[in-house]
Parts: structure tokens; sequence; C-alpha cells
């Protein structure tokens, strides 16, 4: 298939651009590089031994989005281009709304017009709010809802996208509901490179490991687990990139208009079991303070992945350790992230 990756210079997104190639499909990929860097490119572009068409433009534009699809017989898109940052999108919600919704307008209206058939959506476990029941299904009782502008984003899509595909006998449409990324390709030549500060609990702790950072904030010491601090289901990028071809060929026969599939390991994995199994990966030790809850956090989160075994063919099958190894490779090599162009 020609994929049309939007968002492919991103974290998740470049991981996916090599899984396709390496299983025989071919991409083009559209971002903006509102956040990502240039470099990125030159890295896929020598571990794929091959070149890697990019369209530098912003998907909220939709005559240009529209013109790609004139140009490129686009067989399915993945749709990762979106801004993710929870504290963030609260702070500039309409930002938020307006880049998630209107990338993926433009993306439906283009394919709508080109009688594209396939797309595979990047949604989040963040639709899983705190009445849901562990492990989260997707079948399960409780409608999906978020508690914040970006999680927002993601259940009114997973809404818009249903319906749409409901409308439309020809499109299906896979609804990926990631849970906590973490780590990087084997090589170390790509990986995750948070601008600023990490929100996220991995980045944080290798730019710790790395000396960039002083300690870890361990936020919360008290929930009601077994060591006091949260479980979340980290998987690693590269089985969440193999997710992502699986999710095309099931699209080739599915039945459904829209189907989600939960995208995770089904365990889950303490905050200080993390910082251990990276001081193992790293070789030294990772300072930490334990300080009060992060608002918003949920105790315990992590999936049943029955349904993506089922129906995709696909699990996870990296260990925590793989992750750590991986993403302290990256870090390692890359201290301060990709260069500027
Ligand atoms: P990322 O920020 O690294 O990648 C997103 C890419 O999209 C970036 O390269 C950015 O430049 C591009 N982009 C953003 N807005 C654009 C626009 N208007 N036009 C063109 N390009 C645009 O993020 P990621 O971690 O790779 O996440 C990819 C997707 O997966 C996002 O939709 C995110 O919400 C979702 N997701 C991520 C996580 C996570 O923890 N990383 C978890 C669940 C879901
Ligand atoms: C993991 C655990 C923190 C940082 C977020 C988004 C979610 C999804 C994935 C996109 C928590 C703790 C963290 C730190 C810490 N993204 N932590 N110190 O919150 O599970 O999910 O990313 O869809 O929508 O909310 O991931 O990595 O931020 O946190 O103690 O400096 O690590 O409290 O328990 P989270 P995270």
């Amino acid at each position: 298939m020609h994929v049309l990756v939007s968002g492919g210079a991103g974290y998740i997104g470049s991981h996916t651009v090599l899984a396709l190639i390496r299983a025989g499909h071919s991409v083009v990929v559209v971002d903006d590089f509102s956040n990502s860097k240039a470099a990125v490119v030159g890295r896929l572009e020598a571990l794929a031994g091959q070149q890697i068409p990019v369209q530098a433009f912003d998907l909220t534009d939709r005559d240009k989005t529209d013109r790609l699809f004139d140009t490129e017989h686009v067989d399915a898109v993945i749709h990762f281009a979106g801004f993710k940052a929870v504290g963030e999108s609260v702070a500039k919600p309409l930002t938020y709304y307006t880049n998630n919704l209107d990338t993926t307008f433009s993306l439906l209206r283009a394919m709508e017009r080109h009688g594209t058939p396939k797309l595979v959506f990047s949604s989040s476990a963040t639709v899983y709010g705190p009445r849901s029941v562990l492990p989260y299904r997707e079948d399960g009782e409780e409608p999906i809802e978020a508690v914040n502008p970006y999680g927002r984003s993601k259940v009114m899509l997973e809404h818009v996208l249903t319906d749409v595909a409901a409308a439309a006998p020809a499109l299906k449409v896979a609804l990926l509901r990631y849970f906590n990324p973490v780590g990087a390709h084997p090589s170390g030549m790509i990986g995750e490179d948070p601008g600023g500060i990490p929100n996220n609990l991995v980045p944080y702790i290798a730019q710790v490991a790395v000396g960039r950072r002083e300690k870890l904030s361990v936020f919360g010491g008290d929930y009601d687990t077994p060591d006091g601090t949260c479980l979340r289901d980290y998987i690693h990028v590269e089985d969440l990139a193999e997710g992502h071809v699986a999710a095309l060929e099931y699209l080739t026969t599915a039945t459904e208009p829209a189907r989600a599939f939960n995208l995770g390991t089904g365990h889950g994995t303490s905050v200080l079991e993390m910082v251990h199994a990276f001081e193992r990966a790293a070789g030294r030790p990772i300072p930490y303070e334990i300080v009060d809850r992060r608002p918003g956090d949920l105790p315990v989160s992590y999936a049943d992945v029955s349904r993506a075994a089922a129906e995709l063919g696909w699990r996870a099958t990296r260990s925590v350790d793989d992750m750590c190894v991986d993403a302290w490779r990256w870090q390692s090599q890359n201290p301060e992230g990709y260069p500027d162009a």
C-alpha cells in the first residue's frame, strides 16, 4: 500500500514509517515540523536505505491537503499529526481543538473526494476516564470520556470518525488507543525528543540519567498500589509501530466501519519499577524525590489487549527492560536530542 503518514516526523510516526517500509509498503510523510526536527528525515533515510518523500505543510490547510491527494495515489492514511501535551491543552484549549480537529477534517475531506478507503487514527488510553473499569476494554460499559481538552479532542475525534465511516460504505477506520509509548528504535538513531521540560516519565528519567536534569520528581507515593506509586501500561514504540502495520492489514478485510483497539501490553508497571529498570539499563543511579500527586493522574491504567490479539493478530513482545535499554541508547547517543537542521 502507499500510505500517507501524517505527523510522520514525530516520535511514534517516525518509528511507524520504518515499520511500514520493513513490511513492504511505501510512504509519503506530511509534517509541518511544529513538534519535530528536520534531522529525523536523514536518520530515517539512513535506516531505511531509501529516500523518504516528505511534504512540509500544515494539515489544517485543506487546499494543500487536497492537492497532495491530487498528485499521489494514497491507499491508506495513518493520522498521527496533532498536539499532545495535556498541561498545554488546558492552557490553550482552542489551539488544541483547532489543530487536532482541523487536521482530521482536512484529511477526511480529501479522502472522501479521492475515495481513499482506509484510515488508522492515533487515539489514546486517555479516553478511559476515571469511571472506566480495569483492565480497560474497548467495549466497556462506561462511555468514553476524558478530563482535559487534549483527551476530549481524542474522544470527539473517535465520535467524528465513527459517524463518518458509518455514512461512507467504502471507508474503514481503526481507532488505536495507545497506552504509554516509550523506548526507541534499537539503532539509537531515532527516538523521543521532547522540547523543553519533559512532561512524560521516561523522557524525564532519561534526561536525569544523561545529566541534563538533577533528579526526578515522583508524583505521589501514597497511592493504593503495591509501592504507593502509579501503575501504567508502558509499551515499546517498536511494538506500537508494528501494531499500525497490523491495523492496516486488518482494514483490508474489516467489516465494521470503525473499530477501536487497545495497544498496550496488558501489564501495569509502577513509577519506581520504571526508575529501577532504567537504572539497570543505564548502569547508574537515578536520583529521585517523592513529591505531591500530580492533579488528574489516575492511580492505575492498563489495557485488556485481547481484541488486538484476536482481530489484528498483534501482541506486544518487548519488555520494560527492552524499553529502557533502547530509550537509554537513544538518549546517551543523542544527549540533546536531534540537532537543529
Ligand atoms: P509527536 O508530537 O512527536 O508527533 C506529532 C507530529 O505531528 C509532529 O512531528 C508534529 O510536527 C506534527 N504535526 C502537528 N500538528 C501538525 C499539523 N497541523 N500539520 C502537520 N503536522 C503536524 O507526537 P507522538 O508522540 O508521535 O504522537 C503521535 C500521535 O499519537 C498524536 O496524535 C498523539 O496525540 C497520539 N498519542 C501519543 C501518545 C504518547 O504518549 N506519545 C499516547 C497516545 C496517543
Ligand atoms: C506516567 C506516570 C506520573 C513524570 C500521558 C498522557 C496520556 C498519554 C500518555 C497521549 C504517572 C508519573 C511522570 C514525572 C512522575 N498521551 N510521573 N514524574 O500521565 O500516564 O499519560 O502520556 O495521549 O494522555 O496523560 O504518562 O509519562 O506523564 O506519567 O512521577 O516527571 O509517571 O505521575 O504516574 P500518563 P506520564
